[in-house]
């Protein structure tokens, strides 16, 4: 077994030679390149088969290095301190004169950016003299990764490396806030955005069905496991995978449970897994039950609600 300064090692020597690797953040894996490097990006949105104008999200360490590349206002400070490192990322806008690749944003001024709890992925960086852009590490609008051997099976061997740090204790991405204008929330994610209302005192809007090109990801079909998905069913036709949110007592064999008792922390971190096991064992649909629309209830919905525009 490797020690993880051994992995981190290699993985810092690929990125500094701009090849794109795989990293684990508590969330969902990332596909990370040096976000200060155009030739890096761009591999990032070849690899990914990603639009240009989707621009992606840059993971820093802590708020010391955002400073150089961002303007921060007083809510970013607030939410930071309560929540970062964790599943939130924020839209801030661009300094002129900072080092961000042009390509990232497609030349727009404002950034996405996250500051990763995984404590190997805070090693990385640590070591490293520049913020990492990292997408979903994911074909566009397939299921996100959450393992390494996920992502091994979305780009098999055209990427170099991926530094593995086991399976991600959250499991679904970050809620995305932009705090350019009025805070508005782009992106339901692993932060239950009733805390985020409680750390600023107000009610924050939603715009996360956006036709405008405010976060472009958000407005197609997404996080699709490739076969049809059909959500709040009583009950599934005899071919259907049927997830539900919790153990049944059941002899048949086309169940797949997300959570034990219910618990819709545990359903989240287990729903992208258990999307892609289904497609890998050849079903051809896949129905699932109602799931309670609250805490990261929220999230799920709206995951599987995106999967079902297949
Ligand atoms: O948990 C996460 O956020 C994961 C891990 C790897 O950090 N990353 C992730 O990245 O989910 P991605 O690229 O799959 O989703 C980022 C979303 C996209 O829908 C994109 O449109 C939106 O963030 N986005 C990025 N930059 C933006 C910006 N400047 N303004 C508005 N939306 C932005
Ligand atoms: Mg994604």
């Amino acid at each position: 077994m490797k020690t993880n300064q051994s992995i981190i090692k290699k993985a810092k020597k690929y990125l500094d030679k701009n090849y794109c690797i795989g990293v684990p953040t508590e969330t969902v894996y990332g596909l990370a390149g040096n976000a200060y490097s155009n030739s890096a990006v761009k591999k990032i949105f070849r690899l990914k088969n990603r639009p240009k104008n989707n621009p992606l999200i840059v993971h820093y360490l802590d708020i010391n290095s955002l400073k150089e590349d961002c303007l921060i206002n007083s809510e970013f400070i607030k939410l930071y301190k309560k929540f970062s490192p964790g599943p939130i990322t924020y839209i801030l806008r661009l300094k002129k004169n900072s080092k961000i690749s042009k390509t990232i944003t497609n030349k727009k001024n404002c950034l996405a950016v996250r500051f990763p709890k995984h404590k190997i992925l805070r090693d990385l960086l640590k070591q490293l003299n520049y913020p990492l852009a990292a997408p979903s590490a994911n074909i566009t609008t397939k299921v996100s990764a959450v393992q390494a051997a996920d992502v091994k099976e979305e780009f098999g061997n055209k990427i170099k490396y991926i530094l593995d740090g086991g399976k991600c204790s959250i499991g679904i991405e970050s809620t995305i806030i932009s705090l350019v204008n009025k805070p508005t929330i782009l992106r339901l994610g692993g932060l239950d955005i009733s805390k985020i209302q409680k750390t600023l005192g107000f009610k924050i809007n939603l715009n996360i069905n956006s036709k405008k090109n405010i976060a472009p990801g958000q407005s197609y079909l997404h996080y699709s496991p490739g076969i049809p998905l059909k959500m709040n069913v009583i009950k599934p036709k005899n071919e259907d995978a049927f997830i539900l949110i919790r153990k049944r007592k059941t002899k048949l064999n086309n169940y797949y449970y997300l959570s034990t008792k219910g618990n819709l922390d545990e359903a989240a971190k287990n729903l992208y897994s258990c999307l892609r096991k289904i497609k890998n064992k050849g079903y051809k649909s896949i129905a699932v039950e109602k799931i309670p629309n609250r805490g990261l209830g929220k999230t799920i919905n709206d995951r599987l609600n995106r999967a079902s525009k297949f």
